[in-house]
Order: structure tokens, then C-alpha cells, then sequence
């Protein structure tokens, strides 16, 4: 019963099929570098005993893309869908800024796949009566984001979605779960120099998945990490206003450190 990751050749995507794999799963791949799944399906090959399959396909480009996707993926029987795929744009900035092909990328990749991919796996998921979606939101759905609203947004679509999934799936005895990352170390989050990797707080993807890859199954929803979760409650404790001054503030300071980033680089 093979487990299929979008997204799978970076960040926490990518560890999760490496962290799946080592559970013994068959895994299938869909990004859109075919160098980088070549790369990620040979290491994971070379160390486990596992077979991988990958598909090559940008999110970004949206409806037209999924015909292929869906004829890949019909002689497999899927029994995990892990809808890791996500962008963010390169920092925090204000929507006005944002390019119009920020926008729609944000929503092809982040709303889009997560729809299609669930749409194209789940009938054989409930024609079986099991099999587990894992949809990955983030912390930045718990409020609007000022200077992420687009993203931010996208993640709010992700959780609504997955919730009112829960409730049509449990009667097939097939799992939508939800991820809710906090901040990881990734090249979504290159924009900040703050958070240094391996941090408690602020983990690279590999420590993220080692901790999360435990509760994969056990929880409808989950941030996956001890911290991620005290966090998210804290959180969650504030009222919205608050978080909404707070996320504002703290993305005007990502926003400064690109800045600061990018001139550092001009010089060099
Ligand atoms: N990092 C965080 O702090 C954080 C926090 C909360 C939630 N999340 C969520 O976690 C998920 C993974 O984030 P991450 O930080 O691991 O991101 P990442 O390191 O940037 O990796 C993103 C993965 O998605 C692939 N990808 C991007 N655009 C694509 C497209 N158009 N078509 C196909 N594949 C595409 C990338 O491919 P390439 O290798 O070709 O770039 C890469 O494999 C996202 O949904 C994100 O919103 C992240």
C-alpha cells in the first residue's frame, strides 16, 4: 500500500517520504523538478527497501495538469496522501505588492492540489474502506495574516476543508488529519535570518518530521511537535485582535530582515 507526498523534494515534504519510506512504505512522489525526484526517489531507494514512483507536475499551472496526474496514479492503490505542497511568496509583503502570478500560484498550489489530489485518491480510499489524507495547513490559518493574506488565507481554506472532509469520510473508515506546522526552518522560511536551525523552537524539516511522523494516523489534528503544539495553544488563548497586531508586527520585521538580506547580497 503505497504512500504518496506532494511536494516531496524539499523541506518537510521531502522528509516525509524519507521518514515513510523508513516505516517500509512504497512511495510516490509529485513535484516539479524532475532532477530534484530523481535525486529524492535514488536516496530513498539506495537506503530502504522500498520501490518509488514519481510524477513531474507543477502545481502552479492548475486544472490542466491533473488529467496526467489521475492516469498515473490509477493502477495504485494509495492508502496515505500526504498534501504537503505549499508557497509562500519570496517574504511577507503587502498584498498590492504581491505579482499577479504570486497570487495565482498561491492559490493553484495551495487550495488547488490539495482539492484535486484529495478528489483524485479518496473514491478508491472509500470503495476500500481505508486510508488516511494528511492535509498540511499552518499555524498562520489560526488568524489573518497581515502581509501574508493570500497564504494565510489559503491555510484557513486548507483547515475548513479538512474538517467538514472528516465528517463525509468517517463513515468509509477512511482519515482526514490535519498538520499545523508552526515555523520551520525550510526555504519557504529563508526570508528570516532569526530563527537558527535546530532551534526548540524554530526546528529544520528533518527534526520536525522525526518528531510528527509519530503521531501520523493517531490525530485528526495535530501541529506534530511537542512545542509546535504548546504554541499553538498559547496561541489560540489570545484574542483574534491581538494575534492579528502580533502576526502584522512580526511579519514587518521577516519583512525588514529580507530587505536587509537582499542589500547584503548586492554588495557581495
Ligand atoms: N516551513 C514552515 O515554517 C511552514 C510552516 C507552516 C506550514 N508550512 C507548510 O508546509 C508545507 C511544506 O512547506 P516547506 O516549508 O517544506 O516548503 P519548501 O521547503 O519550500 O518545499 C516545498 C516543496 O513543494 C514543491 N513545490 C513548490 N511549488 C511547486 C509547484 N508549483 N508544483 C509542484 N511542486 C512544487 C517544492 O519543489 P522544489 O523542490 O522544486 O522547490 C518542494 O518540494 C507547505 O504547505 C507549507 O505551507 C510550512
Amino acid at each position: 500500500m503505497p504512500a504518496m507526498v506532494t511536494g516531496a523534494t524539499d523541506g518537510i515534504g521531502k522528509q516525509y517520504a524519507i521518514e515513510l519510506a523508513k516505516k517500509g512504505m512504497n512511495i510516490c512522489l509529485i513535484s516539479r523538478s524532475e532532477t530534484k525526484l530523481i535525486e529524492v526517489a535514488n536516496y530513498i531507494e539506495q537506503n530502504q527497501k522500498v520501490i518509488t514512483k514519481f510524477i513531474v507536475a507543477d502545481f502552479s499551472k492548475g486544472k490542466i495538469i491533473y488529467d496526467k496526474i489521475r492516469t498515473h496514479l490509477d493502477p495504485l492503490d494509495i492508502g496515505i496522501l500526504i498534501n504537503n505542497v505549499g508557497v509562500m511568496h519570496e517574504c511577507p509583503d503587502e498584498f498590492d505588492e504581491l505579482s499577479e502570478d504570486s497570487i495565482w500560484e498561491m492559490i493553484s498550489v495551495n487550495i488547488g492540489a490539495v482539492t484535486m489530489m484529495t478528489k483524485i485518491i479518496i473514491p478508491k480510499m472509500k470503495l476500500k474502506n481505508r486510508g488516511l489524507v494528511l492535509n498540511v495547513s499552518s499555524g498562520a490559518h489560526c488568524q489573518p495574516m497581515p502581509l501574508a493574506a493570500v497564504y494565510g488565507a489559503t491555510k484557513s481554506y486548507t483547515k475548513t476543508f479538512t474538517i467538514a472532509l472528516r465528517k463525509e469520510l468517517a463513515e468509509y473508515n477512511v482519515k482526514a488529519h490535519l498538520l499545523i506546522p508552526m515555523f520551520v526552518r525550510t526555504k519557504m522560511t529563508d526570508f528570516t535570518t532569526t530563527p537558527k536551525s535546530g532551534n526548540i523552537f524554530f526546528p529544520n524539516a528533518e527534526s520536525y518530521v522525526k518528531a510528527t511522523i509519530n503521531t501520523l494516523g493517531y490525530y485528526s489534528q495535530t501541529c506534530g511537535y511537542w512545542n509546535h503544539n504548546i504554541q499553538y495553544i498559547l496561541l489560540n488563548l489570545i484574542p483574534e485582535f491581538v494575534r492579528v497586531f502580533i502576526a502584522h508586527k512580526v511579519n514587518k520585521v521577516f519583512r525588514q530582515q529580507y530587505y536587509n538580506q537582499q542589500k547584503v547580497k548586492q554588495i557581495i
